[in-house]
């Protein structure tokens, strides 16, 4: 057996396949497309549902895949065994209705026989109870002794998931200890797998029952293979190592935590549970972000977020204390680059990713630990030592917390949370989180109508050259059901042979417009594809009705395309614009375009500059003034890729591609609606520019008439400002600046107004004097004197009182403010203000207190503002007899 290497392993497998006539298709993204059952890719199968279910026709009945997967449900575990991982690479090879279980069984027989060379004496199969056809074909025609083939029941060889497409499966398992004999029972075997003795490697999957809502279980006219082999596991068997983290290209990921770490591996058991969650999770981690996920407090986002706090946490518990992740990114994208060509593609932005995200992890660690301490500080007062699971999930489900930091911090305090309460609080929130997911079946399809249009539907979209069609109308909808026609007032959905309508896709919304002939007429206020791409008309009736196979003319709403053309090749020009002026790092990770505005976001790591967002703006303007030609070209991939034209993932199956290009200054694959000349955009502006995520910025724009509209309304804004300062345009500033300046000068008038008020106010708290034990007592209430100016005049009275205490009420705003002052020789003899005021301002609905010398408090009734200063000579009188 060779010592072959992972990245080996996945091209032996894939070209292996080929040679049997399978399309070799690349991994699809981890994100799930119309797939509300699932929030990652979990199994090579998962991207491929709608073949299997027949909502889709496969680019080819017989494919072979390397599938990235990420399995989250065991997060716990992972680390501290060394079986555990969040992400592997699934090899899968399927058929869609063509070979079966024959073909399914020989070639995987053949692929690990004679390619991998496993030695037969090590192999055992599994069958599913009753799957004679499986043992015929296992024992007569590939030859397995009768005596390795063990039957399993539903729990091990069944493969189903509620209703859908179902069937039996076989797996194989390889013995990685034949010295202790051949295994004879089922109890014998099933003993060895729970031993880690025996390993199952592939799974294939008859799927040849459709199970519906009564349990019965219908056999499939087309019945389909699905396998799965992970790739880890099998690279553990050829390279005779106990456990995936000793693998080739996972062990190179592993010796650089530990160089990073300064740490060795198999020396300290608790150092290497930390040491394999790192190495597991960045794996995790690069592969998601290169696939646009983002951290956030949801759904695959949270998922990422906790992936990376999980890792970086314990990297800290390694004595790790500065960011590392982000350089953990460079090995894992050196390790696979090769068959994932989008890892090295994104190296820069998945680095930044992670370390913005590692920041703000080390920032949260921060207010996590303030909170941590308040609770800790109540937790003392009320004597108790065991903090609420509650409370420790809120730190740990709001915050981002790590429970597991939450104990040791409580340990290191002696005390300790109650795991029991925070694990029930976690379960709740899975329930709600399975909940959420739980609205569609497995196969992840709505069970919509529109999911049932039939495949032999041809509907071709002919509007590229056209804004309006006749055709005829193959298929109505209205109310969930398929029906024979449509009346007036009616909400409907219209399917047509050839149309000129637009169906949303690539950013680009649906057009609207009316459908009619002499009977009948619809407006179309939107138009889409459902799953498999039929472009649906959605319609209300206005006048008359439409029946099957009646001909109907389309005419899309020319103004509003035009709008939309546009915007759209405005969109590719800004794209290339932003490249040219921030960097080839920006990628686009979406766009919106209607009748009104486009929206287009990219990665970028700061805020754009106005001198960066003039020039990004002057660019795309000279580009449209240039009066560039906007060519459309139909070719295959292969030569779209050699020409330089930007390729998207979805379009890398199909035989030929469109290929949009502005002149020379733009070029992408593209399926949208665009302007003939560059110049029919004619002004392009930019209206806002706003960061959307870490990392991602978003740019709204505006064209042709939309743009000149919006200039018009500035200079029309900037001529009503003229006209209120009198003045011309030019001088609005000098202007605002003058007005300005004026405005200060004669706050500074108020100011000196208002000092003088208070000089007369000053008089007449002198006059207003009682004594009290030898102390004189001066009060007074005054008006808006408020802040700075009320203590000055305290002051003032104070320093001409001689032994004095100093009172003073102000009425502002409908709120009081009392000032209290007292000169140093009364203190000796009892004064203190902060006492004296609290009792007098407590009259007044209001609070405060300070010093013996100097107090302030507020008041929130003025109606009491004379009886609460009458009172302080009476409470004088308490503080110095
Ligand atoms: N879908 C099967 C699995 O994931 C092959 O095991």
């Amino acid at each position: 057996m060779e010592n072959l290497g992972l990245n080996d392993i996945r091209e032996k497998y894939l070209s292996f396949f080929e040679e049997k006539e399978h399309l070799r298709m690349h991994s699809f993204s981890l994100v799930p497309k119309n797939d509300k059952s699932l929030l990652l890719i979990n199994a090579g199968m998962a991207p491929l549902k709608p073949y299997f279910t027949g909502l889709k026709t496969p680019p080819k009945k017989r494919v072979a895949t390397c599938q990235k997967c990420v399995r989250t449900g065991d997060i716990e575990n992972v680390g501290k065994t060394s079986r555990h991982g969040t992400f592997f690479e699934m090899l899968g090879n399927f058929s869609f209705g063509d070979y079966f279980k024959r073909e399914a069984i020989s070639w995987a027989w053949e692929f690990i026989t004679k390619i991998l060379k496993l030695p037969e004496d090590r192999l055992y199969v599994t069958i599913y109870l009753d799957d004679d056809e499986a043992f015929e074909i296992w024992s007569k025609e590939i030859g397995v002794d009768e005596s390795r083939i063990f039957r399993l029941g539903k729990e091990d060889n069944f493969w189903e998931h509620g209703v859908g497409p179902c069937g039996p499966c076989s797996e194989i398992h390889y013995d990685k200890n034949i010295e202790r004999g051949i295994i004879k029972t089922v109890d014998e075997f099933i003993k060895a797998g729970d031993d880690d003795r025996v390993i199952e490697f592939w799974n294939l999957v008859f799927t040849q029952f459709d199970k519906d809502e009564e349990g019965n279980y219908n056999r499939l006219a087309n019945p389909n293979i699905d396998t799965g082999m992970g790739l880890e596991r099998m690279a553990t068997i050829m390279q005779n190592k106990e456990s995936i983290f000793e693998v080739d290209t996972i062990r190179n990921i592993l010796d650089e935590v530990c160089k990073i770490a300064n740490v060795k591996y198999d020396e300290n058991s608790k150092e290497d549970v930390s040491i394999r969650v790192i190495t597991d999770h960045i794996r995790s981690l690069t592969f998601m972000i290169s696939d646009g996920i983002l951290p956030s407090n949801e759904g695959r986002g949270y998922v990422l977020r906790r992936l990376l706090r999980r890792a970086a946490k314990h990297g800290k518990s390694l004595g790790i204390n500065n960011a590392f992740l982000y350089k953990l990114a460079d090995v894992v994208i050196d390790n696979s680059c090769g068959n994932y060509p989008e890892l090295s593609e994104k190296r820069d932005y998945i680095k930044r990713v992670i370390s913005l995200e590692e920041q703000r992890f080390d920032e949260t660690i921060d207010s996590g630990m303030q909170i941590l301490d308040e609770f800790m500080n109540d937790m003392l007062e009320k004597r108790q030592t065991v903090l609420s699971g509650k409370k420790a999930f809120k730190l740990y489900d709001t915050y981002g917390f790590p429970i597991e930091l939450t104990e040791e911090i409580l340990e290191e305090n002696g005390m300790s949370v109650d795991l029991k309460e925070f694990d029930e609080e976690m379960d709740i929130q899975r329930k709600r989180a399975r909940a959420a997911r739980e609205e569609t079946n497995y196969m992840g399809t709505e069970d919509t109508i529109l999911n049932k249009i039939p495949l032999d539907i041809e509907t071709e979209f002919e509007g590229y050259n056209n804004i309006e069609y006749t055709s005829k109308v193959i298929l109505l909808v209205r109310d969930e059901q398929f029906v024979d026609s449509l009346n007036e007032a009616d909400d409907g959905i219209i399917v047509v042979q050839h149309t000129p309508f637009y169906a949303e896709m690539g950013g680009q919304v649906g057009d609207t417009g009316y459908i009619y002939n002499d009977s009948f007429k619809g407006r179309v206020v939107d138009c889409k594809n459902n799953i498999s791409g039929k472009i649906l008309h959605f319609i209300k009736v206005e006048k008359g009705s439409v029946k099957l196979n009646d001909n109907v003319n389309l005419a899309v709403d020319e103004e509003r395309r035009n709008k939309i053309r546009r915007n759209h090749t405005a969109t590719h020009i800004l794209d290339s614009a932003l490249k040219r002026v921030l960097g080839d790092h920006v990628h686009q990770s979406g766009s919106y375009l209607d009748d009104e505005r486009l929206r287009f976001d990219f990665n970028h790591f700061k805020a754009l500059n106005s001198d960066e967002l003039k020039s990004v703006e002057r660019l795309v303007n000279k580009t449209i003034m240039s009066g560039l030609e906007v060519n459309t070209r139909i070719m295959n991939l292969e030569e779209a890729k050699k020409i330089g034209a930007i390729a998207l993932f979805d379009d890398k199956y199909k035989d030929e591609v469109r290929v949009v290009s502005v002149g020379d200054f733009s070029m992408e694959l593209c399926g949208g609606t665009h302007a003939v000349n560059s110049s029919e955009i004619g002004l392009f502006k930019i209206v806002s520019e706003t960061g959307i995520a870490a990392g991602i910025r978003r740019i709204e724009a505006i064209t042709g008439f939309r743009a000149l509209d919006f200039v018009e309304g500035k200079s029309d804004l900037l001529k009503q400002a003229a006209e209120r300062l009198k003045c011309s345009d030019k001088e609005i500033i000098h202007k605002i600046d003058l007005q300005m300046r004026e405005i200060k000068e004669k706050d500074k008038q108020i100011e000196k107004l208002n000092a003088k008020l208070a000089g007369g106010a000053e008089d007449e708290i002198i006059k207003n004097v009682k004594e009290i034990n030898g102390i004189k007592l001066f009060t007074g209430v005054v008006k808006d004197v408020e802040g700075d100016a009320l203590r000055t005049l305290a002051d003032k009275v104070r320093s001409k009182g001689g032994d004095c205490v100093v009172l003073l009420c102000s009425i502002a705003n409908n709120k009081l403010q009392f000032v209290a002052m007292a000169s140093k020789n009364t203190l000796a003899k009892g004064v203190h203000c902060g006492k004296l005021i609290k009792e007098v301002a407590a009259i007044a609905g209001g609070s405060g207190g300070g010093r013996p010398d100097m107090a302030q408090a507020g008041g929130k009734l003025p109606e009491k503002a004379y009886e609460a200063v009458e009172k302080s000579a009476m409470v004088m009188e308490t503080l110095v007899k």
